[in-house]
């Protein structure tokens, strides 16, 4: 699939690797194509074209937000067309948000009218984005959100492209929110209860 990934940052470069390597087109989307960023960036991931964000919005099926939550508020515009293309939000609004939006979830669908909006990889680390196999376990959870099921059922596959042994359906829009919880969930472990960030959450069944 064609791939546009909204900000090169850590969240953007791992899951550009991953599903680079899974043999997605990568069209990085940037408000600055030059900055020390997107120059990592596009040393992780060779095959990858940097754009504005227009213009990596043109070009792709799907469209992974991986900025502040607040940038959604400006950078929609930017975005065009957005009716035949799947949104994911990959943000968390935990220190900021897109005010008067709860989420960039909520901003996204409100500003762009579009159903076609996921919530997804924002519930771990980025190191665990760019590897979420574990030695001698295999690969860990990704877990995501939204009303709209053929939207979902894309974007859990390409979550299961990346190492992802499971992406698991929180549910509908009303569980975005609790989504972003969860994701706060992993932050207080791993660096506010110090356990570092090399853990992962996994759900397993008897
Ligand atoms: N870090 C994690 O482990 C993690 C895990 C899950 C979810 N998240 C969420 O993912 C998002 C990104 O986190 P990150 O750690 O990847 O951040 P980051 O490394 O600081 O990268 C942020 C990216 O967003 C871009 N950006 C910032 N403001 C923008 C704007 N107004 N318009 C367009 N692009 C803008 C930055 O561009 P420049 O290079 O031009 O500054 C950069 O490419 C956050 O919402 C965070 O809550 C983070």
């Amino acid at each position: 699939m064609n791939i546009a990934i909204i900000g090169s940052g850590n969240v953007g470069s791992a899951l550009a690797q991953g599903l680079s390597k899974a043999g997605h087109n990568i069209f990085f989307g940037l408000r600055d194509a030059a900055s020390a960023k997107a120059e990592k960036a596009s040393g992780f991931v060779s095959n990858a074209k940097i754009l504005s964000i227009a213009e990596a919005s043109k070009q792709a099926d799907v469209i992974i937000i991986t900025t502040p939550p607040e940038a959604v508020l400006n950078l929609v515009a930017q975005l065009g067309d957005v009716s035949n293309k799947i949104l994911v939000d990959a943000t968390n609004s935990i220190r900021t948000r897109p005010e008067p939006y709860r989420t960039a979830f909520h901003a996204l669908k409100a500003l762009t009218k579009s159903d076609k909006v996921v919530k997804c990889f924002n519930s771990t680390g980025f190191e665990n984005m760019a590897n979420p196999v574990y030695p001698n376990f295999g690969g860990i959870d990704m877990f995501c959100a939204g009303n709209d099921q053929p939207s979902k059922e894309i974007v859990q596959k390409l979550a299961k492209d990346i190492g992802f042994a499971e992406c698991w359906n929180f549910g509908g829009d009303d569980m975005v929110e609790l989504l972003e919880k969860f994701a706060l969930s992993w932050i207080n472990l791993a660096i506010m209860q110090g356990h570092g960030r090399n853990l992962a959450l996994k759900v397993i069944r008897r």
